[in-house]
């Protein structure tokens, strides 16, 4: 069910009309539904019925506004960290430390030991020097750091390749075929407490059977580890189960996933965590803009739309679809360009494209956009970082500001020793 629909014609988020939003908060803006939140958080817990011991930790990078990750920690969600700044997002959201886990290939020292201060319940360690340095670093704490080893299991995850991570070209994890050694190793560091392993293949996987692939190498890997001596007690599968962006897409459901990995990991006997981040938000928001000219072009016209690359990044990066709908249609349609306000050509949400017929001032969205963003925007153009609003039932309110051209300016600074007088020239 969707949670943005037309309502005497006109777009609503929840019950309340997107018209009235663009009005009183202005555009570009994104909106999210409290409710597609709640129910995305549900069915994927729900579709993991069949495990019993399970640790969801939501993929912060996907929408790291607090206000959303309150509404997931009401569900019990944890966080999937990549960042100190991501680890405050969360906790700032209310989520518990102990429910923190901490991904990424390059975490920093000072990313390290903020962690460890605030009690993380994991760190996923990505090479063997990683574990070594937060071993000492743990040590010297007079603690041991929870931590599993992320193997990359060579499995391509018939994505996007930017957004693939599972190949063993990319730089995600330790070559499955070393991770025996490697865990054996890690598993004497006094300051480690080794309890297994986690993979995460890529996003937006629409085949089910490629995320079987990875998992089935893991378990084998488990077996092993085992047969070595080793207590595993904890496997992360990721995230990166994919959402429809098209209206004919089809996509796995969350029960048919819980199903695939309720068969696979049956023998297991571990804790099992996920990090889903697209497919709990990437529905939940719209990206409100409006229409500031329509300008003909060669073969189709130009929409220019007052939000931009800057805004919503993803069409620009990945060519990703994002569905374009007005907010009040009158029925017509028209085949368009849609593009943003940013001087690339690269600022086009879509090419010759079949819309609802728009014109100057209308209201309209680019729907799907709850997942990578906002928080993928940026003032790319010396633009204000585009707000946020959240709908829950019929109200709403703002939940990220729109920034504005001074805070860029407030950051900047001219050297006091540009305005000095140019020696080195007045010599030449
Ligand atoms: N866990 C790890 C270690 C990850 O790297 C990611 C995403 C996730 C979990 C969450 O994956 P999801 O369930 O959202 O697929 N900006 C790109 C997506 C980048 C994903 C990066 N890693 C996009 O807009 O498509």
């Amino acid at each position: 069910m969707s949670f943005f629909e037309h309502r005497q014609g006109v777009l609503h988020a929840e019950d309340v009309s997107l018209a009235a939003i663009g009005r009183e908060v202005g555009t570009p803006v994104y909106v999210y539904s409290a409710a597609a939140i709640r129910s995305a958080a549900r069915a994927f817990r729900d579709g993991l019925h069949g495990i019993a011991r399970k640790h969801i930790a939501f993929a912060v990078k996907a929408n790291p506004n607090v206000a959303i990750l309150r509404l997931l920690a009401d569900e019990r969600y944890g966080a999937d960290i990549v960042s100190e700044g991501e680890l405050r997002q969360a906790l700032a959201g209310g989520m518990r430390p102990q429910d923190v886990l901490f991904s990424g290939v390059g975490k920093s020292n000072g990313e390290m030991i903020a962690a460890l201060d605030a009690g993380i319940c994991q760190f996923n360690i990505e090479l063997e020097e990683e574990g070594v340095f937060l071993s000492s670093l743990a040590q010297a704490q007079g603690t041991r750091a929870c931590a599993v080893l992320r193997i990359n299991p060579d499995v391509a995850a018939g994505t996007h390749p930017k957004i693939s991570t599972g190949q063993s070209a990319n730089k995600f994890g330790v070559p499955i075929a070393d991770a025996r050694s490697m865990y054996h190793r890690l598993s004497r560091l006094q300051g480690l407490r080794l309890r297994g392993i986690a993979l995460h293949i890529g996003s937006q996987i629409s085949d089910l059977g490629r995320l079987e692939e990875a998992y089935v190498a893991a378990g084998a890997l488990v077996a092993a580890l085992r047969a070595d001596g080793h207590a595993i007690t904890h496997v992360d599968l990721g995230g990166g189960l994919g959402i429809p962006y098209r209206q004919e897409d089809q996509f796995p459901s969350p029960a048919a996933y819980g199903a695939m990995v309720e068969r696979v990991t049956r023998t297991w006997d571990v804790t099992l965590m996920f990090e889903p981040g697209r497919l709990i938000a990437g529905a939940a928001g719209v990206l409100l803009t409006r229409v500031l000219w329509v300008k003909p072009g060669v073969e189709h016209p130009h929409v220019i739309v007052d939000a931009a690359m800057n805004d919503l990044a993803r069409p620009a990066m990945y060519d990703a679809y994002h569905r374009f709908a007005a907010v009040a249609p009158d029925g017509e349609r028209l085949v368009a360009n849609i593009v943003g306000p940013v001087c690339e050509s690269g600022d086009t949400f879509a090419k010759a494209r079949e819309i609802d017929a728009v014109s100057r001032g209308d209201l309209a969205v680019f729907h799907t956009a709850g997942a990578y963003g906002a928080s993928m925007a940026s003032t790319y153009n010396s633009r204000a970082l585009v707000p946020e609003v959240l709908v829950d039932g019929g109200r709403y309110s703002v939940v990220a500001d729109r920034g504005d051209g001074s805070q860029s300016l407030s950051r900047q600074h001219v050297p006091a020793w540009l305005d000095a007088p140019l020696p080195a020239l007045a010599r030449a």
